[in-house]
């Protein structure tokens, strides 16, 4: 069959694993373009024009694991490592807050000093203050009596991106300690506690093949995510992929549409890394399904302590600055922003 047929084909959602097989082993440049004009028009049928943002709070640099891609590993010894205090925290959704934003999401490294007692802390701090704003919690592995504990507290969503469906490929890129039966069941119980769960995986990780990607799609599939967070993976100097090739804008831009048109209804960010892989990457992504952008709220005092990888974005701006600076490039591909939390439709 005809590339073209199968696209035709996934915006029935009548596709099987064999044609995506073809796909993502096929595809040109013109495919691409094909799907990406598929992947708006069921993005727009959900959601219209609407853009989402999250605002990203990077509260704390410190990490326990070592993940061989991430420059925040504990082995990385020349990562500077930082904490926000809770009141650096609430002045960054204040600020947030004022720039039309309604969902905060704290994110950082598992840092046991943030305890169950001191995420709800904070977490109930802004329940409190912000009633009308989702929590979204990107903080890895806890156990589930500490997801249920923050959600108690009050937050809403979290962000535990799977990094790999597929197990050899998952330890090629984690060292022996972490395992993906782990994360899964992770992902499993915010979802069976009552989360907005988000998963989700790089582009062109070192080892990832087709089959990997298959397995990341048959994996979205079947969990069925609110939120699918991809990006390019890019090197960081300090790391043992430092060099090892990144992911490329082209190949991310053609699994964002496949998201798209695989779960029509998720929520799916064009994100900082797509942005740093090309100047225009964030407004491709949403010219290929993504309805999500997260600007960056943490103290600028910080932001190049959180350096994930090589040159990212949105180190040296200031919280109004990126928010000033997305608004002009959602409104360049002809969509609107909107003031609101942004939860998913409802099927
Ligand atoms: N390149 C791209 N993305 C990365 N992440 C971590 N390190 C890198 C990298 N080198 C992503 C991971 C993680 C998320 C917070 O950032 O997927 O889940
Ligand atoms: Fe941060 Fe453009 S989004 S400077």
């Amino acid at each position: 069959m005809h590339n073209a047929d199968l696209i035709a084909e996934l915006k029935q959602k009548t596709i099987d694993f064999g044609s995506l097989r073809q796909l993502l082993q096929t595809h040109t440049r013109e495919d691409d373009e094909t799907l990406f004009a598929a992947a708006r028009s069921v993005r727009e049928k959900y959601y219209g024009k609407t853009v989402f943002l999250r605002g990203l709070i990077e509260f704390t640099s410190y990490c326990k694991n070592d993940c061989r891609y991430c420059g925040l590993r504990r082995g990385n010894a020349k990562a500077e490592r930082y904490r926000l205090t809770p009141e650096n925290i609430y002045a960054c959704c204040a600020e947030g807050y004022a720039l039309g934003l309604r969902t905060f999401v704290l994110q950082g490294g598992e840092d046991a000093y943030f305890t169950d007692a001191r995420m709800c802390e904070i977490v109930r701090a802004i329940r409190k203050k912000y009633p009308d704003c989702a929590i979204t919690l990107s903080l890895g592995e806890r156990d589930a009596a500490s997801y249920q504990a923050m959600y108690d507290a009050g937050a809403d969503r979290y962000l535990l991106r799977h990094e790999t469906a597929n197990a050899a490929h998952y330890a090629v890129l984690h060292p022996q300690n972490m395992q993906l039966s782990t994360r899964l069941d992770a992902l499993r119980q915010l979802k069976q506690i009552g989360y907005q769960v988000g998963c989700g995986f790089m582009v062109g990780s070192p080892g990832q093949t087709i089959e990997c990607l298959l397995d990341d799609l048959m994996f979205l599939q079947s969990f069925q995510p609110d939120m699918v967070g991809i990006g390019p993976f890019l090197p960081h100097k300090d790391t043992p992929f430092a060099n090892e090739k990144a992911g490329t804008l082209e190949e991310t831009l053609f699994l964002l549409a496949l998201i798209r048109l695989l779960l029509p209804h998720v929520l799916l960010p064009a994100t900082t890394a797509l942005g740093t892989a090309h100047h225009a990457g964030r407004e491709k992504g949403l010219l290929a399904g993504a309805n999500v952008l997260m600007p960056n709220l943490s103290p600028v005092a910080v932001r190049k302590k959180y350096m994930l990888y090589d040159g990212k974005i949105c180190t040296g701006e200031e919280s109004a600055q990126c928010a000033h600076c997305l608004r002009r490039r959602v409104e360049s591909v002809g969509c609107t922003i909107a003031v609101d939390r942004g939860d998913p439709v409802s099927i």
